[in-house]
């Protein structure tokens, strides 16, 4: 039999990182992590208490309530993957709007956030045989794992999938340019925070699919998994 690994896979929103992530997950039956869904429900936490408004984040109010965060996920056998819960909430949709995608990189950069969130995700990845996706997992939260991929394509390309997304949601008030533009803020945000920046392990594998079908990028992670196994 073989071992069970750890798969890391980090890159920019909207990369594909997590169709990739459940596809690899479910091929392997390995427990699949989004940590997005985790900083964005922190962040949807902020949201409802008013931590955030206006474009700001009052991390002191939001750290000071840390505590009264609790992050779950549960398996959803209809849908095949876990969603997220806050409190007991299944919050998974709401994550997903404009709303948290516009203070989300903010909360991520408040390092008492990424500490309670990292401590949850190396507990979750503890007897391996896990897929986990985010911004810093090869780097700070799985330095060893056995498979780091790093995962890239160009803005345009990332908008326009975002953007489709959001209109096959029924999503319909949010133009292109919203999109755009809020994935290159949040490119900038990300990749220049203090704490744990979006940057690439010097040991990960980087996969441009800007030109790659979803089946040319499974067959090619499928090659690289398989050689570690
Ligand atoms: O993958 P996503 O777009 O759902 O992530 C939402 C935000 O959370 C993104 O702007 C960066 C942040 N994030 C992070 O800082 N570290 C992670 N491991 C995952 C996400």
């Amino acid at each position: 039999m073989t071992s069970k690994i750890t798969i890391a896979i980090d890159g920019f929103s909207s990369t594909g990182k997590s169709t990739v992530a459940k596809q690899l997950a479910k091929e392997l039956g390995y427990i699949y992590v989004d940590t997005g869904a985790m900083y964005r429900t922190v962040a949807l936490y902020a949201l409802q208490n008013n931590f955030a408004k206006q474009g700001e984040v009052d991390a002191e109010k939001l750290i000071e309530n840390l505590d009264k965060v609790n992050i779950d996920f549960k398996y959803n056998a209809q849908l095949g993957f876990s969603e997220v819960y806050l409190n007991g909430v299944n919050v998974e949709t709401e994550i997903r709007g404009m709303e948290v995608s516009s203070y989300v990189s903010k909360v991520a950069s408040i390092s008492a956030v990424r500490q309670k969130l990292v401590a949850l995700q190396q507990e979750m990845g503890k007897a391996k045989g896990i897929v986990m996706d985010g911004r810093d997992i090869g780097t700070v939260v799985f330095p060893n794992a056995e498979l780091k991929l790093f995962m890239t394509a160009s803005a345009e390309t990332r908008a326009q999938r975002r953007f489709d997304e959001l209109q096959a949601k029924g999503n319909t008030e949010v133009s292109y340019k919203e999109v755009f533009n809020n994935v290159l803020e949040r490119d900038t945000l990300d990749t220049t925070r203090a704490d744990s920046p979006l940057e690439m392990a010097k040991d990960a594998v980087e996969i441009d699919n800007s030109n790659l079908s979803r089946k040319e990028q499974f067959d090619k992670i499928l090659l690289l998994v398989n050689a570690k196994l």
